[in-house]
């Protein structure tokens, strides 16, 4: 069995023992923590490592940013504007350093992997305690130790990636809860950093995601999605389990009622996988699947390894096999060299798939990805022009598409409750659709039978049925 990525087990020891050391003291203060998480699920799903190593030192979770003891930035670079943000928030905290010296102020992610920026942070705000990449995560309590015995610590690695078991996690949900499948990315789709900063793409045993889903669901989770950047290239157990076979695995977890994934890559989308969708009862009727581009030159030039008609082939091939399916995307408007009419083929695409959510990005040049190195950089007026007629016409035909779901029954997993005026409560459908209804916080948890009676541009509203 492939193991060898794993990080020793004498490495997560440290961890823990330096943890244990900061355990009591901590506690006995009372101090707490606050971590601002930027970026995707897989940074979100980090924060919630990075809490449940803090708990184990004796940390609190602070309700209050600015009332906390140690602040941590757990950032992300994937665009220009992620950082910018990072920037701001991070200097506007200087005068709270003046005045609480002793508060702890902690970077880490994606933006802290690329080392050029990392160390232009750490020298601007010299209020700055910790700094750390993504490869160092599990050695949070052992660098944070050196920062609270007055080390100002930089540490970031470059190496390929390792994967770390038995983390503590705080989970933030607790219904519906993330598991990594997979770490890092080997895609290198022209214009993305991600593979620069999370490393070479490595698979987690399927034992061990298995064992982690069943004390989900013995914790009273009945919702989970895998996650990775990439599902569709899982292979776990040295090459024997591919994504679709693990998928069938998770399925027969007792007390887990729904399955999610994300992200998948329209390149690896395998016939094996869309019958494992259909077949397995507990995975539901969504796919993100990012098409960034409907012109078959841009498509090439991003690196993506699909074309247009491939892509449209395998929505057709999904809604065919897959009962009431829903299509989400990804696009990126203003890659370098994108003419009015490669990008009016993104506009027909749009038009053809039928998404039934949309996430647009103006491209963002990153730094050492090479389409940054292009020639034909767009001019932002444009992207944002083209990204302003994307948005419209997805608002248009959302509009219109949701207007299919009136009278539809489904099934809704209560995830949250709106006491403003009537109660409602909310959760997603199958399709991943979000559904209000009337009711209230008893039903947190539970999977009920909906009805739809109304839908707006963005929201479908319904009633329970018993
Ligand atoms: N692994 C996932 C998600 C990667 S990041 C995937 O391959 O789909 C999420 C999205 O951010 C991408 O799908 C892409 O649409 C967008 N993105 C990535 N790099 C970008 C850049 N340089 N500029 C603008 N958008 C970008
Ligand atoms: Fe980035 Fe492409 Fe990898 Fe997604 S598949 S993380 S877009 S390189
Ligand atoms: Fe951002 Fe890193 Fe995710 S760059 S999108 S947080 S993998």
């Amino acid at each position: 069995m492939q193991r060898h990525n794993l990080v020793p087990q004498e490495e997560l020891l440290k961890s823990t023992q330096a943890a244990k050391r900061l355990h009591d003291d901590i506690l006995s203060r009372g101090l707490t923590f606050y971590i601002e998480s930027y970026g995707c699920q897989m940074n979100d799903h980090d924060a919630e490592k990075l809490a449940g190593m803090l708990q184990s030192c004796g940390y609190q979770k602070a309700t209050e940013k600015f009332e906390a003891d140690l602040i941590l930035f757990n950032t992300c670079c994937v665009r220009e504007h992620a950082e910018l943000r990072v920037f701001g928030n991070i200097g506007a905290l200087k005068k709270l350093k003046d005045e609480k010296p002793q508060l702890m102020i902690g970077v880490c992610g994606c933006m802290m992997q690329q080392e050029d920026v990392a160390q232009k942070l750490f020298k601007r705000f010299p209020f700055v305690d910790l700094v750390f990449g993504t490869h160092e995560l599990y050695r949070f309590p052992v660098l944070l130790e050196a920062a609270l015995n007055g080390e100002r610590t930089f540490s970031v690695t470059q190496i390929d990636g390792e994967i770390a078991e038995g983390l503590p996690v705080e989970r933030n949900g607790r219904f519906q809860t993330n598991v990594t499948i997979m770490y890092g990315c080997d895609n290198f789709c022209s214009y993305c950093i991600v593979p620069y900063v999370r490393g070479r793409e490595r698979s987690r045993a399927s034992s061990d995601i298995l064992g982690e889903i069943e004390s989900l669901a013995q914790a009273g989770f009945k919702e989970i999605t895998l996650l990775g950047q990439n599902v569709n290239s899982y292979r776990g157990d040295g090459g024997e389990t591919s994504f679709a076979k693990l998928l069938c695995m998770a399925n027969e977890v007792k007390g887990i009622e729904r399955l999610r994934f994300m992200t998948s890559h329209p390149k690896d989308l395998s016939m094996e996988l869309i019958h494992a969708m259909a077949e397995c009862s507990k995975v539901c009727s969504h796919i993100h699947l990012p098409v960034q581009s409907g012109s078959d030159r841009i498509l090439k030039r991003m690196n993506r390894g699909y074309t247009r008609e491939k892509y449209l082939g395998l929505v057709n091939t999904l809604r065919e096999n897959i009962k009431g399916i829903e299509l989400t995307t990804d696009i990126i408007v203003g890659f370098p060299g994108e003419t009015e009419e490669d990008f009016s083929d993104t506009l027909s695409l749009v038009r053809e798939a039928n998404f039934s959510a949309a996430y647009t990005f103006m491209y963002s040049p990153r730094n050492g990805t090479s389409a940054a190195r292009m020639e034909e950089q767009i001019d932002k007026v444009v992207k944002k022009e083209r990204l302003a007629r994307l948005n419209e016409l997805q608002a248009e035909l959302l509009k219109k598409s949701n207007e299919k779901f009136l009278c539809m029954e489904g099934t809704v997993l209560v995830e949250g409750c709106d006491t403003r005026a009537v109660p409602m409560a909310y959760g997603k459908l199958e399709n991943f659709k979000m559904v209000y209804f009337p009711g209230d916080e008893t039903l947190l948890g539970q999977l009920k039978r909906v009805r739809i009676t109304k839908t707006q541009s963005n929201s479908l509203f319904g009633e329970a049925l018993e």
